[in-house]
């Protein structure tokens, strides 16, 4: 049993990849390395092509006798994907009917495909299970809800099995320090705070403190990146001994606000991280939290790491520079 990772050499994929080698697991990355780094593999084999590429996807997988694909690759910039929709369209979803027309050809017919809680939007009420409405607020959620739906038409069509994991906020980095996520381009909060923490790139800004909310700031479900890639691990054993197609949320179930994030990074840092309370970002949610129980149920995954654990991993992580 080998598994195809795409985008491999990127956030949870990286962290993914170690999980599986650590299982004895054979694993091989293709990533165009247009975000993800080389060295984040730690030495998995490394194809550096475009899941677009579908005779290279053939390829990889006759070449590494890979079973089943991990598929991560994707654009993921909320805004950029509203500034500049054509790449996500072309790369996301067109791109993941090349991979899975490629993997075809080759006879691999399971995916663990990495979805998104954006795929609900801002929900109706919370926790947030998987049978809430999809509703899709901007492209880069858009093309994650389009991709499972090729994922699923792709079942129907050819016994492509799947299982489609809808991640709430990665945050964190390995425990070690080894791997962690790449701030550089990132928009998302605990990088930003880690950022504003530790270099003098001037305060964090809280994007609304007049939420409906205990502290008035958002709350999101923080799941530690480490969980994540458990629970790949999980989906993949599910799928290779027969199991079901599913869909699942991998959240922790609880909510945190930016004001809490803050406060424990303080305590962390052991100093204030310099920060401005301003005005919402447009389109951002009070609460989004995960029910989880599903993934509980049909995978036997929950998270074991705690808000404790990634901040003081992506701490630790981001402080090496
Ligand atoms: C978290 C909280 C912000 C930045 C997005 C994508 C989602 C997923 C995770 C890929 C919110 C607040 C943020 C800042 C802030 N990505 N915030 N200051 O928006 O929950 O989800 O990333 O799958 O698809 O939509 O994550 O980290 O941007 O925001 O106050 O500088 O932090 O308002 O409450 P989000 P985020």
């Amino acid at each position: 049993m080998a598994v195809l990772v795409t985008g491999g050499a990127g956030y949870i994929g990286s962290h993914t990849v170690r999980r599986l080698r650590e299982a004895g697991i054979d694993t091989v990355v293709l990533d165009t390395l247009e975000r993800g780094r080389p060295e984040a593999v730690l030495g998995a084999p490394l194809v550096v092509g475009s899941i677009a590429d579908e005779a290279l996807v053939t390829e990889v997988c006759r070449d590494h006798a890979v079973s089943t694909v991990i598929h991560f690759a994707a654009h993921k910039s909320v805004g950029d994907s509203m500034v500049d929709p054509g790449p996500y369209w072309a790369n996301n979803v067109q791109g993941t009917v090349h991979l899975i027309e490629g993997m075809l050809a080759a006879d691999v017919s399971r995916i663990v495909f990495s979805s998104s809680a954006a795929v609900y939007g801002s929900p109706e009420q919370v926790p947030i299970t998987e049978q809430a409405p999809i509703r899709p607020e901007n492209v880069y959620a858009e093309t994650k809800a389009m991709m499972e739906r090729v994922i699923h038409w792709y079942g129907v069509t050819n016994e492509l099995r799947w299982a489609s994991l809808r991640y709430f906020n990665a945050a964190g980095a390995s425990a070690d320090g080894v791997i962690g996520e790449d701030w550089s381009s990132t928009t998302n909060l605990v990088p930003l705070v880690m950022r504003a923490a530790l270099t003098d790139a001037g305060p964090v800004d809280v994007f609304g403190t007049d939420f409906d909310t205990p502290d008035g700031s958002g709350v999101r479900d923080y799941i530690h990146v480490e969980d994540l890639a458990e629970a790949h691990l999980a989906a993949l054993r599910h799928l290779e001994t027969g199991g079901e197609n599913l869909t699942v949320n991998l959240g922790t179930g609880t909510g945190t606000s930016v004001l809490e994030i803050l406060a424990m990074t303080a305590e962390v840092h052991g100093a204030e991280v310099p920060h401005r309370l301003v005005e919402r970002r447009i389109g951002d949610p009070a609460t989004v939290y995960a029910d989880s129980t599903h993934a509980a149920t049909a995978l036997g995954w929950s998270a074991t790491r705690n808000l404790r654990d990634i901040i003081s991993s992506a701490y630790a992580w981001h402080r090496q520079g």
